[in-house]
């Protein structure tokens, strides 16, 4: 440690001791601030957060979060939360870690490295590991773990978000934003309109809720297998057979509490299918030592950020950063007990996931009339909520066109014509295709999978741009370039 680093440890001390004292919000704070994270060899001039906000005292419930300020001028951004799926998976481990978040683990699995993409260069980023036992959060009460579903994750997101905005008020004025992916298909827009109805219920904008934003979301298990089984079919992955056993057995199945036979089905599916990434088809699979699953959570794959080494084993390297001890005190994470392990996604507490309803339309059927920003994206190369069911999904809605379908474009995504100043007409490459519903916007992000950010960073930061902005994603404009 450094002169400076020691005086600011002792400061640090001296007021995490008067914090326990005081219920002053920045004292608070300040017992949560990450200080000193192993592994990070830059300096940033944003500042991190992390720790636990207990949901429900008796049981000992306690979900943890890390909160990261935006690059610059974080009083005058949004505030963002981010959630990923399973249900099991920790939004640390991919939002954070693979996504979306400034840090992004080493192969060695010890060092971080700096994403140039991270969402927090428009936004306040928050990032939850929910329901218990799902990453670094808890309950003291084991028999929790085997008990979680849908609405209990929403009550207890909503009280997390109360407690979370009293321990930094400083963002109780901000937009605030939910987004997520994948199984956060459900909890995403289920928090939503938990936090309308409290907003209604007590007559005040406690949350100051503006939008969200789901990826690759389960939505309604019906038109979620339907165009899962087709775009398996239409690929070429699965044989005509197959194809027509799935949409006899497993149609009108839940998604993640399927029957027997339809997984007897689904298994020779699988063998069809072969070894693959069923998350990112065109993309090799991680062949490390690794047990990863194929559920609905983000599982095994992976892909570096643009520049860097393709590496589909970037879960690995999180499992062996989250389980360093000086990690995890850095991150104040919870005494667990020594057998304690870190996981990307808990099985636990995906096979024992309680209600889940089939569908979340009526949800967002309401919410559609509530005056929020409502935007779903999709990365069109995931087998496991393909496009075509999110496409049907919507559909259902049955929602006026506002803006017809179109293909848009990434500013400055040149194509691989080197353009020199001679040339001002740049190659752009189509990002994905969008359109325009009242009060939903639906957009595709070419060639990314399930983990859209992951394998599209720059893409995905210019969704998201659009996103806060409330503006069309971009066109192709011939006369910008000159
Ligand atoms: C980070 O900042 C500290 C204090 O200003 C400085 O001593 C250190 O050299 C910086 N590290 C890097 C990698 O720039
Ligand atoms: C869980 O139990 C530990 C040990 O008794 C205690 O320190 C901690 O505060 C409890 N957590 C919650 C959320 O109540
Ligand atoms: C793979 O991992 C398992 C469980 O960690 C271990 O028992 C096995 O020896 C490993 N196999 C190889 C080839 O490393």
């Amino acid at each position: 440690m450094s002169t400076l680093e020691v005086v600011l440890h002792i400061f640090f001390l001296i007021s995490a001791a008067r914090a326990s004292f005081s219920s002053e919000p920045s004292d608070r704070q300040l017992l949560d601030k990450v200080l000193d994270l192993p592994g990070k060899s830059f300096n940033v001039s944003f500042a991190s957060y992390s720790g636990y906000v207990t949901t429900n005292k008796e049981s000992g419930r306690a979900l943890f979060y890390w909160f990261f300020e935006a690059v610059e001028d974080p009083s005058s951004k949004p505030l963002v939360l981010w959630l990923n799926g399973g249900p099991g998976c920790s939004s640390v481990a991919f939002g954070l870690a693979e996504e979306i978040g400034p840090f992004h683990v080493e192969k060695d699995g010890k060092s971080l490295y700096l994403n140039p993409y991270s969402w927090n260069e428009v936004a306040n980023l928050l990032f939850l590991d929910s329901p218990v036992g799902v990453g670094f959060s808890y309950s003291n009460t084991s028999s929790d773990l085997l008990s979680n579903g849908d609405k209990r994750t929403a009550v207890e997101n909503l009280e997390f978000l109360l407690q979370w905005f009293d321990r930094f008020p400083q963002y109780k004025e901000s937009d605030f934003y939910i987004t997520g992916e994948s199984y956060a298909g459900h909890y995403v827009p289920q928090l939503s309109q938990a936090i309308v109805r409290h907003n209604q219920k007590t007559g005040e904008k406690i949350i100051n809720l503006k939008g969200f934003m789901v990826g690759n979301a389960l939505t309604d298990d019906f038109h979620d297998h339907l165009g899962r089984f087709e775009f398996l079919w239409s690929v070429g992955m699965i044989s005509d057979q197959t194809f027509k056993r799935l949409n006899i057995v497993c149609d009108f199945q839940s998604f993640i509490h399927s029957s027997e036979l339809c997984e007897k089905v689904q298994d020779i599916a699988e063998e069809e299918i072969g070894d693959i990434d069923l998350y990112s088809i065109f993309t090799p699979p991680c062949t490390a030592n690794y047990s990863g699953s194929n559920h609905l959570r983000s599982g095994k794959r992976k892909f570096g950020i643009l520049g860097r080494a393709y590496d589909p084993c970037t879960e690995e390297h999180s499992t062996i950063y989250f389980n360093l001890p000086e990690v995890q005190r850095a991150l104040h994470v919870h005494d667990k007990s020594p057998s304690f392990k870190w996981e990307t996604c808990s099985d636990l507490v995906y096979d024992n996931w309680k209600d889940s309803p089939r569908s979340v339309l009526k949800v967002y059927s309401e919410l559609l009339h509530s005056g929020l920003r409502i935007w779903i994206f999709s990365g069109d190369t995931d087998a496991v909520i393909p496009v075509a069911s999110t496409r049907y999904s919507i559909d259902s809605l049955k929602l006026p066109t506002v803006s017809q379908w179109r293909a848009w474009y990434d500013d400055g995504q040149k194509g691989f014509v080197k353009v020199d100043l001679d040339y001002s007409l740049s190659v752009l490459q189509v990002g994905g295709w969008t359109q325009e519903y009242k009060g939903l916007t639906f957009v595709t992000v070419r060639g990314a999978g399930h983990e859209v950010p992951l394998h599209k960073p720059k893409l995905a930061l210019t969704l998201f741009k659009s996103f806060l902005s409330g503006k069309s994603m971009p066109k192709l404009d011939l006369h910008s370039d000159s």
